[in-house]
């Protein structure tokens, strides 16, 4: 890959794990309140995931989130990547995305596309997007931010191309009759639950 197109990785450590005060204060230190945490104890149990394919996060950070999905599925069904490893677990991939070697990556039944974000990295958070959803099994589910990303990635016609059927996670909520009301609405709007047809 052109190195331009890469983000210095000792940057971009040091902000994602020794800078997370400066992340904002709706990340609340990507503990239980942390969106993407709430919103996955909320739908985990009515979603009809296959067992045909492992259980992905991309970015785990400090694994609150990840640990939601080990819990639910089993640690043995679950796989991470993120820059660093920091909770040392033997199911986490450490280092950038787009140094994966593809053919190590295992056809997957959920992923959640939670790396780093479409300001500060587009690139990454794109490759992770086009090569992991390749990977969902079909009737599984990729999750991640839509078409309204800072870098204007038109998210819905990937996955339309990649042949799955989406919805926003607002939908999704209503549909299953999920209570949402102490959630950001804007957020469940921002991101796009996906299904391989
Ligand atoms: C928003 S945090 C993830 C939070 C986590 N999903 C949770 O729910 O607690 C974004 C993560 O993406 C990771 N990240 C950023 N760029 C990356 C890259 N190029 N490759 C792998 N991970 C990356 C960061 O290290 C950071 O831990």
């Amino acid at each position: 890959m052109n190195d331009f197109y890469k983000v210095n990785p000792q940057n971009e450590v040091d902000y994602w794990f020794n800078n997370i005060e400066n992340h904002g204060e709706d990340v609340y230190s990507y503990g239980p309140k942390y969106y993407v945490a709430a919103i996955l104890k909320r739908i985990l149990p009515v979603m009809k995931i296959p067992k045909s394919g492992k259980i992905g996060m991309l970015g785990t950070h400090k694994c609150y989130s990840f640990s939601l999905l080990e819990n639910f599925f089993g640690r043995e069904n679950c796989i991470g990547y993120d820059l660093l490893n920091i909770t040392n677990r033997s199911n986490i991939i450490e280092g950038s995305i787009v140094e994966v070697e593809k053919n190590l990556i295992p056809q997957l039944s959920f992923c959640w596309n939670d790396l780093g974000n479409y300001s500060r990295n587009p690139y990454e958070k794109m490759f992770g997007q086009i090569v992991f959803s390749n990977k969902i099994v079909k009737g599984g589910f990729f999750i991640g931010r839509d078409g309204s990303n800072r870098a204007r990635f038109p998210v819905e016609t990937l996955m339309n191309e990649l042949n799955f059927e989406s919805t926003n996670m607002l939908n999704f909520f209503n549909e299953k009759n999920i209570p949402c009301s102490d959630l950001d609405e804007s957020v469940l709007k921002s991101h796009l639950i996906s299904i391989r047809k």
